[in-house]
């Protein structure tokens, strides 16, 4: 039998972010099953390709490739542009398109914004690490965000939007203005716990339980083992932040050991500089699924390089929000020639 050619939909930005609105939770939980999927193995994750420019060192665009199985069943690619220079024109640093492949015949059937997307399974991810490593020691009440830019929002706001709430939000970026406007967001928010501003990072780590770094560093700016002795737990999305130093004299947990110990992140660094892995805890799947226990006498850096199958997770979970409402974009006739022989 002839299978039939899927329908293709354009998914805006706007769309998108009408079916993510207030689902921190469900969408928390999808990422959740998302990483098991991957820790079972049903999933095809291959390591991400930059493309890099040589006159435009800061720039770079990235290919995510994935495939997941599990009750999800879909392939596809993120494409998300990283132009840091953007942010000083106002505009935000990334942005991204998610294509969605269909599994019977391969053909591409949806094209997604996919700057929230990506933003919102980052913030999942670090909410429900976060989640799991706590369970033991209790929710700590002082969190602190280092670089204040969208990516921090989102983890904000999926903090607060899975019920979780602080004592004290600490605040610091390098730009006195971006660490002005995420305070406001805060405000604004709802944040009832005390917003402090700190000037330095030293400050921040110094008073906070889960520090989140959120900055666009390319190297290690934070290098002392000193500023941790508190033993927080790091959310290190940003990943380059900390010297192999701190990784070495901490717990470490990744999305993925293959895709993190790439690119110079900083647990690649400390792999570097010992030339082993055995600083390496576990992935969040194996915190999960209960493999690997977690001391309290250390600090505890959670390194998420990132995976395609979560975006493509929670763009399914959109499509599949849209094509329910019948809402979806259909561009017809875009895949036009459909017979062999005219
Ligand atoms: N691990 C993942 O899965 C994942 C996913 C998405 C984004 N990210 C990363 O998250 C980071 C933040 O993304 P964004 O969109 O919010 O970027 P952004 O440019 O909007 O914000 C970054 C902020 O960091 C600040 N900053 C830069 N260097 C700093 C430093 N040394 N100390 C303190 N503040 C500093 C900047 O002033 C800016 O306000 C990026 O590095 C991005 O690659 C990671």
């Amino acid at each position: 039998m002839p299978q039939q050619v899927p329908a293709f939909s354009v998914i805006s930005g706007g769309q998108v972010q009408r079916a993510l609105a207030g689902q921190e939770k469900p969408v928390t939980e999808l990422i959740e099953a998302a990483y098991k999927v991957h820790g079972a193995g049903d999933t095809v994750n291959p390591p991400s390709y930059f493309l890099r420019f040589p006159d435009r060192p800061t720039s770079r665009i990235i290919a995510l490739p994935a495939s997941i199985g599990g009750g999800v069943g879909v392939d596809g690619i993120k494409w998300i542009s990283s132009f840091p220079e953007n942010v000083a024109a106002g505009l935000p640093r990334a942005s991204a398109v998610l294509i969605l492949n269909d599994q019977a015949t391969g053909y591409p059937f949806a094209c997604l914004e996919s700057s929230i997307i990506s933003a919102t399974r980052t913030a999942a991810s670090a909410v429900l690490a976060a989640d799991w490593f706590t369970r033991q020691r209790g929710r700590p009440p002082r969190i602190g965000f280092i670089g204040t830019g969208l990516i921090a929002r989102y983890i904000h706001t999926y903090f607060a939007g899975t019920g979780w709430s602080f004592d004290e939000v600490g605040v610091h970026d390098l730009s006195a203005e971006h660490a002005s406007g995420f305070r406001d967001y805060l405000e604004r928010s709802g944040e009832s716990g005390r917003i402090s501003v700190h000037d330095n990072a030293e400050a921040l780590i110094r008073a906070s339980d889960i520090v989140v770094f959120a900055t666009v560093a390319a190297t290690p700016h934070v290098t002392d083992p000193a500023w941790f002795a508190h033993n927080p737990l790091v959310l290190n999305v940003s990943l380059r932040d900390v010297s192999p130093e701190i990784v070495l004299a901490s717990t470490n947990v990744v999305d993925d050991v293959e895709h993190c110990l790439k690119a110079n992140t900083s647990p690649h660094l400390a792999e570097q500089l010992v030339g082993n892995r055995d600083f390496l805890h576990g992935t969040l799947d194996d915190v999960m699924a209960g493999r690997v226990e977690l001391p309290a006498d250390r600090p505890l850096v959670f390194s998420p390089f990132g995976l395609g199958v979560l975006d493509l997770a929670v763009g399914a979970h959109v499509y599949e929000q849209l094509r329910s409402a019948g809402e979806l974009t259909v561009v017809d006739d875009f895949f036009h020639e459909l017979r062999r022989y005219g």
